[in-house]
């Protein structure tokens, strides 16, 4: 089994205060844990957490929670790789809070992918289904056979021209959107359910690389992961680890989930 990864999404919540806090916390209670951390706060809180997590436990990390791909220029508003990777080792990329609102495509999330790869960040990629349509409102799980189109058209479409070598440095997240829990109507996913998702995703990433490189990539769980569900999802033999967004917004319930996943009691 590959180590657990858990990785803190905290998308647009915490002040500089609640985030040095947070952080502050969950460094000075993961060391001894057979788990791997990464923590991303949002943007302008990325330096301030860096320096916190400077003299860190080796097992925790920053990322942040998005990027451009050009290295500098007139891109208003927009961070770099060349920004990120002076204080953070790993990215999150394409999450479907990206794909809907700021409506970026899997070609944009591939020109970012190269971008990260070529400044050696790690690139966390999100890919899941979107919720069924249902009377013109998204809400709830579409059929299998809808899901596993979608899926494997996000994976084809985000991955294009990444080589073998380049894949071992890819993490993948499979987080289903109708299991996010900001989603309106939305619902758990078991854990049953996220391991056979998994599987496929492992499938498709055996095409587009082989067999050996597929079997090392780590592909974690995310949507509505807390303390109480995290073991049905990391002690699944194909899940790798988890991504949780309202749940690591509590130092507490973070060092929960990194506790539980470690298999302590
Ligand atoms: P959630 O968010 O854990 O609050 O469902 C996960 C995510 O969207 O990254």
């Amino acid at each position: 089994m590959r180590k657990p990864l858990i990785i803190g999404n905290w998308k647009m919540n915490t002040s500089l205060a609640d985030a040095t806090i947070l952080a502050t916390q969950i460094k000075n209670n993961i060391a001894d844990l057979d788990v791997d951390v990464v923590i991303c706060p949002p943007f302008v809180w990325l330096y301030p957490v860096a320096e916190i997590l400077e003299k860190a436990p080796k097992n925790i990390h920053l990322g942040a929670q998005n990027m451009w791909f050009s290295s500098q220029g007139a891109m208003t508003g927009e961070v770099s790789p060349l920004m990120i990777k002076a204080l953070a080792k790993y990215v999150i990329l394409g999450h479907s809070e990206r794909r809907s609102h700021f409506y970026e495509d899997s070609s944009l999330i591939n020109d970012k992918i190269h971008a990260a790869l070529e400044n050696n960040l790690t690139p966390v990629v999100c890919v899941g289904e979107k919720s069924k349509k249902n009377h013109g409102k998204k809400i709830g799980r579409p059929s299998k056979k809808v899901a596993e189109s979608d899926l494997i058209s996000q994976l084809k479409g985000s991955l294009k021209h990444i080589s073998r070598n380049d894949a071992d440095k890819i993490i993948i997240t499979y987080e289903p959107v109708w299991a996010i829990s900001t989603t309106v109507g939305s619902e758990e996913a078991t854990g049953a359910y996220a391991a056979e998702m998994i599987k496929e995703i492992r499938d498709t990433l055996a095409d587009l690389f082989g067999t050996p490189a597929s079997e090392r990539i780590k592909i974690l769980y995310g949507g509505s992961v807390d303390s109480e569900n995290v073991r049905e999802f990391v002690f699944q033999p194909e899940i790798d680890g988890v991504l949780a967004g309202g749940a690591s917004l509590s130092a507490k319930e973070f060092i929960k989930i990194c506790r539980e996943a470690a298999g302590e009691r």
